[in-house]
């Protein structure tokens, strides 16, 4: 199969200093990897180079196994590759439907907004993602956190991302909102969307990724299935930068 996405040698700096070196990383379709190191440790840098936010010095983007062109955020979005914030960024003071459709609203044939197309396609995505999802006429900001996170969610699904970006998604949740994310990640890869999910916490990553890759001071420490390794063996490839029998060691290993 080939990868859905595939970073190869990946290289950033910022004045004299290597936030992402030489990193390489791939996903495949309905996969989930967790990118996770500390803090500085390039997470974000190498994730937003993907997203387009970010210019790299060095390396390549394969999307298909076809060399990608990324410049912006709007060429990745030409890939299907969307992000979530760790803040969501949604507009709080709107309805569900009217932040799935922030600034690509859906028109009539007369030019006025058509209400109705918006809210029947959001009412779709969002009970595919979250069925028991109801508050539909609420503004966003009365949500709980776990209700805000699918709305940022089927916002970034509904244009038809392919390749999902999730930033310390649970970071400002509590337990049982963090396991309602754990259900909209399992129906997402169910769907055949790649999802990187990033974060320095090993426990929210570790039962939901399929494979993980630890990054230390800007590099890539190594790659491994979840089930070949265990989170104390993850745990010391973040701290002490030590690769275990079964991860795939990277240059930043020891
Ligand atoms: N725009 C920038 N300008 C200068 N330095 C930056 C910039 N963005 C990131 N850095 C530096 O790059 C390094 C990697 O930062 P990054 O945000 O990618 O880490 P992270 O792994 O996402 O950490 P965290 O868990 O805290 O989110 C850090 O040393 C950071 O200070
Ligand atoms: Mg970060």
């Amino acid at each position: 199969m080939t990868p859905l996405v595939e970073m190869e040698n990946m290289s950033i700096s910022f004045g004299g200093i290597h936030a992402v070196d030489n990193a390489s990383v791939d996903l495949f379709p309905g996969e989930v990897v967790g990118l996770l190191g500390h803090n500085g440790a390039g997470k974000s840098t190498l994730i937003k180079i993907l997203s387009g936010a970010y210019k790299r010095d060095n390396g390549e983007i394969r999307i298909d196994g076809k060399t990608a062109t990324i410049h912006n955020p709007r060429d990745a979005k030409g890939y299907g590759i969307e992000t979530i914030y760790q803040t969501l960024a949604l507009a709080d003071n709107v309805d569900t439907a009217a932040n799935l459709y922030l600034g690509r609203e859906l028109k009539t044939p007369w030019g006025t907004l058509d209400d109705v197309a918006m809210e029947a396609k959001s009412r779709e995505v969002m009970g595919r993602l979250n069925p028991r999802f109801q508050r539909f006429k609420d503004p966003v900001k009365q949500l709980s956190g776990g209700q805000r996170q699918s709305v940022a969610i089927a916002r970034a699904i509904l244009f038809n991302a392919r390749i999902l970006i999730m930033d310390e998604p649970t970071a400002a949740l509590g337990p049982q909102e963090t396991a309602q994310v754990g259900e909209l990640i399992k129906q997402l890869k169910a769907e055949g969307i790649g999802i990187f999910l990033i974060s320095h916490d090993i426990h929210d990553v570790f039962d939901l990724a399929d494979r993980v890759a630890v990054m230390k001071n800007g590099q890539m420490v190594g790659t491994a299935r979840t089930e070949d390794v265990t989170k104390d063996e993850v745990l010391g490839m973040i701290i002490l930068g030590k690769c275990p029998p079964g991860a795939t060691p990277g240059p930043g290993a020891l």
